[in-house]
């Protein structure tokens, strides 16, 4: 069987000098399009999670660099390289600091741009459409890695395989394809007979609305629970593994993903049930040494205290909101990567999967 060759619809794309994508804040209701053309349009649909999931969030802030050249005013090459640093780059990066791919997809660009600023006869023109150029391929690229982060992981799935999943780590959270829910449909497509639980995910629902209206678009067995229920359903036997993905990896292995995602992990290690990661290794950042020095967004009252139009607390009463949370290593059975599985989780294994290949 082969999934998620459903084309009928798509994360994100490059179309015409500006950037579209799926507004997953109306999923599954609505399945609507916007055509974005200025880069603060871009950063805003950033913020507001129309575009989440860290390797789409850096699909696009490369787009949004893109997008920058396109309709920057400046001349020349010099006046268009200072536009781009002064206003577009810093401004995508103040989107979201959690998801580590946004800053990987802001450097390779900063990096394009140098090496196509140096070229003989560059101007203005050569620089805004090499850019285009480079962004597209890093669409690509990701839609590419998932599925061979897809093919590395099926090992890890028994033929009949009770499956669950936090957030949304799939088609919608990159290019294409997904990385935890890649290693799903790779292994949909390999023949195991795969369920899947998926926490619904609060206060934002990406496991309701999101996982659950991709993985049935694929007609991939769903069934949605609450995040209170994963404690339950393991002690019950209904759950085989458990598959995620992630914000950002540290050095040590430690793992930032959506909040919820540790109490998973002591869960499934409590149930004596294997726990993976599925990422690229531009979900890596070896700058930081642990867990702990990993930035967590911190998102607004309104995502806790309001379900749609309605209030759910009385004014005044305070929330929590950290979006993301950290697993600790030890309690990562394997890390599934385009450059294969990394098992047990540790520092040199790590930085193994970065040593340049013969
Ligand atoms: O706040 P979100 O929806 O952007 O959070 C997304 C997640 O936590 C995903 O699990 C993570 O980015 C991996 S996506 C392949």
């Amino acid at each position: 069987m082969t999934v998620s060759e459903d084309s009928s619809w798509f994360t994100l794309r490059w179309n015409a000098g500006r950037v579209e994508l799926l507004d997953q804040r109306l999923l599954p209701s609505e399945e609507r399009y916007l055509l974005l053309g200025e880069v603060e349009e871009l950063a805003v649909a950033i913020e507001g999670l129309a575009v989440r999931g860290a390797p789409a969030i850096g699909c696009a802030a490369a787009m949004g660099v893109a997008l920058g050249a396109e309709t920057s005013e400046a001349e020349d090459a010099s006046g268009l390289i200072a536009d781009l640093e002064a206003r577009v780059i810093p401004r995508l990066a103040s989107t979201r600091p959690t998801a580590v791919n946004l800053f990987w997809a802001l450097n390779r660009m900063r990096e394009t741009l140098g090496r196509l600023a140096a070229a003989p006869g560059a101007d203005a023109r050569t620089i805004r459409s090499g850019l285009v150029a480079e962004a597209e391929k890093i669409l690509e690229e990701d839609k590419a890695t998932c599925r061979e982060i897809g093919r590395a992981g099926v090992e890890l799935v028994p033929e009949e395989a009770r499956v669950l999943t936090h957030c949304n780590a799939g088609a919608l959270a990159t290019g294409g394809y997904g990385t935890a829910l890649g290693v799903i449909r790779a292994a949909v497509e390999a023949g195991r007979r795969v369920r899947v639980l998926a926490d619904e995910t609060r206060p934002l629902l990406q496991g309701a609305r999101l996982t659950a209206w991709e993985l049935s678009r694929d007609e991939i067995p769903v069934e949605v629970c609450t995040d209170s229920m994963a404690g339950h359903l393991m002690q019950q036997g209904e759950v085989d593994l458990v598959i995620v993905g992630a914000d950002r990896i540290a050095a040590n292995g430690d793992v930032a993903n959506k909040i919820g995602t540790y109490g998973l992990a002591v869960l499934a290690r409590a149930h004596d049930i294997p726990f993976y990661v599925a990422a690229p290794l531009s979900t890596i950042d070896l700058e930081v040494p642990d867990g702990a020095s990993i930035p967590i967004e911190i998102r607004g009252r309104d995502e806790v205290a309001r379900i749609g139009e309605r209030t759910i607390l009385p004014d005044r009463v305070g929330v929590r909101q950290p979006a993301f949370d950290v697993t600790p290593a030890r309690l990562v059975t394997a890390l599934v990567t385009e450059k294969g599985l990394v098992r047990p989780l540790r520092e040199e294994s790590i930085r193994n999967l970065f040593a340049p290949s013969d």
